[in-house]
C-alpha cells in the first residue's frame, strides 16, 4: 500500500517551499521515528513521544507542526496553549488511542475506588484529564515504580506495556483491554524466521509487542532506547520489532550496521499519512490547527507534567 522502502525522489523545489514556509510562519517541525523518511529528514526535531513532548513544551517558536498522531499534536497544545499547533493531516489518529474514551475510564474508575490512574500518552485530551499520572514507553517503568507500593494502578490503555512495565517495576497493575494494532500483530514465528536468516543478530522488542515476542528480545526499548542500544552494542546486525520507520534512523545514526524489519507487517498506516505536500500546505494555510479546551486542558496538563518529571 505505501512503497515505503522505496526510495522515494525528494521534489527539491518542494523542500525549499517548506524551509521558506518554516522561516516565515516561525514554525517549528517534530517528526516521530515512525514518520516517513522524507519527513524525519526536513523536521528540525526527530524524537520518541517523550522528548518529542519535551521539546513542544520547551520550544521558542509561534507555530508547532507535529508530523505524527493526533494524541502528540493535542499534548502539544496541552504544553504550549499560547503556541498553533498543526497536525498536517487530522484524520491522522492512533487506534490504540481510540480503545478508551473519557466516558469509558470514568465508569471504570467508579468501579475501582482508590486506584491510581497511569496513562499511557498514547490516548485523547479528555482521557488525560480523567488521569493521576501520563507516562510513555520510556518511563512507564519508572513511574509505576515511584507510586508507594501497595498503591493499586488502572493502566490505560496498552494491556501489553502494562504488563511489561509491572513486570520490571514488581508491581501488580489492573490493566486495560487496549493494544497497539501494529505491534500486536507481531508474533514468534516472525521473530524465529528473521533469525533463521540472521543468527546473529541482536532483537530489539518494544514494548507495545505481546509477552512471548517480548520474551525473545536481547533488548525491550522504547523507540529512543532502541537507537541507544543499537549505537552502543559491538553487534553488527540488529531485528527490529517496531514500526518500520525507526529503520531509517537507525541507518542514519549507525551507518556500518545491519537493521531487519521484524515483519514486513510492521507499518503504522496513520503514521505514514503525513506528506511533504501535506506539511507545505499545513505551514501554508496554518491548518489543521488542534486545540484543546481549556477545562480539559487544565486536568490534562496535571497528569502530562507529571509525566515530564521522569526522565
Ligand atoms: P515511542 O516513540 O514512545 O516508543 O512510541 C511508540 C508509539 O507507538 C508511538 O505511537
Ligand atoms: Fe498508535 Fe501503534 Fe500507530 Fe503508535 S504505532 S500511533 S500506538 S497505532
Amino acid at each position: 500500500m505505501f512503497p515505503l522502502r522505496v526510495r522515494i525522489m525528494v521534489d527539491k523545489a518542494l523542500v525549499d517551499k517548506i524551509k521558506q514556509l518554516k522561516q516565515r510562519r516561525n514554525a517549528v517541525i517534530l517528526a516521530h521515528y515512525y514518520q516517513r523518511p522524507e519527513i524525519q529528514d526536513i523536521a528540525d526535531f526527530v524524537g520518541d513521544s517523550l522528548e518529542l513532548a519535551r521539546k513542544a513544551a520547551g520550544t521558542g517558536a509561534d507555530v508547532i507542526v507535529f508530523c505524527g498522531v493526533h494524541f502528540m499534536a493535542e499534548t502539544a497544545a496541552i504544553l504550549s496553549p499560547d503556541k498553533t499547533v498543526v497536525l498536517p493531516v487530522l484524520t491522522a489518529g492512533c487506534p490504540m488511542a481510540d480503545m478508551v474514551t473519557a466516558e469509558a475510564l470514568r465508569a471504570r474508575k467508579a468501579a475501582l475506588p482508590g486506584f491510581e490512574v497511569v496513562t499511557y500518552v498514547n490516548t485523547s485530551a479528555e482521557v488525560k484529564a480523567e488521569s493521576d499520572i501520563c507516562c510513555t514507553s520510556a518511563n512507564a517503568v519508572k513511574v509505576l515504580k515511584s507510586l508507594p507500593l501497595g498503591q493499586d494502578v488502572l493502566f490505560v490503555p496498552d494491556r501489553n506495556l502494562a504488563r511489561y512495565a509491572a513486570q520490571q517495576a514488581g508491581r501488580d497493575v489492573t490493566s486495560w483491554p487496549g493494544y497497539c494494532p501494529v505491534h500486536d500483530q507481531l508474533r514468534v514465528e516472525d521473530i524465529d524466521l528473521c533469525l533463521e536468516k540472521h543468527p546473529q543478530a541482536k532483537v530489539l522488542v518494544h514494548p507495545e509487542c505481546r509477552p512471548e515476542v517480548i520474551a525473545l528480545a536481547d533488548a525491550v526499548a522504547s523507540t529512543s532506547g532502541m537507537l541507544r542500544y543499537a549505537r552502543e552494542s559491538d553487534a553488527r546486525e540488529f531485528i527490529v520489532a517496531t514500526e518500520e520507520g525507526l529503520i531509517h534512523q537507525l541507518r542514519k545514526q549507525c551507518p556500518g550496521k545491519e537493521f531487519y524489519p521484524a515483519s514486513d507487517k510492521l507499518i503504522c498506516e496513520n503514521m505514514k499519512l503525513t506528506t511533504l505536500d501535506a506539511l507545505a500546505r499545513s505551514l501554508e494555510e496554518l491548518a489543521p490547527a488542534v486545540t484543546v479546551p481549556p477545562t480539559v486542558r487544565e486536568r490534562a496538563l496535571r497528569a502530562v507534567e507529571r509525566m515530564l518529571s521522569f526522565v
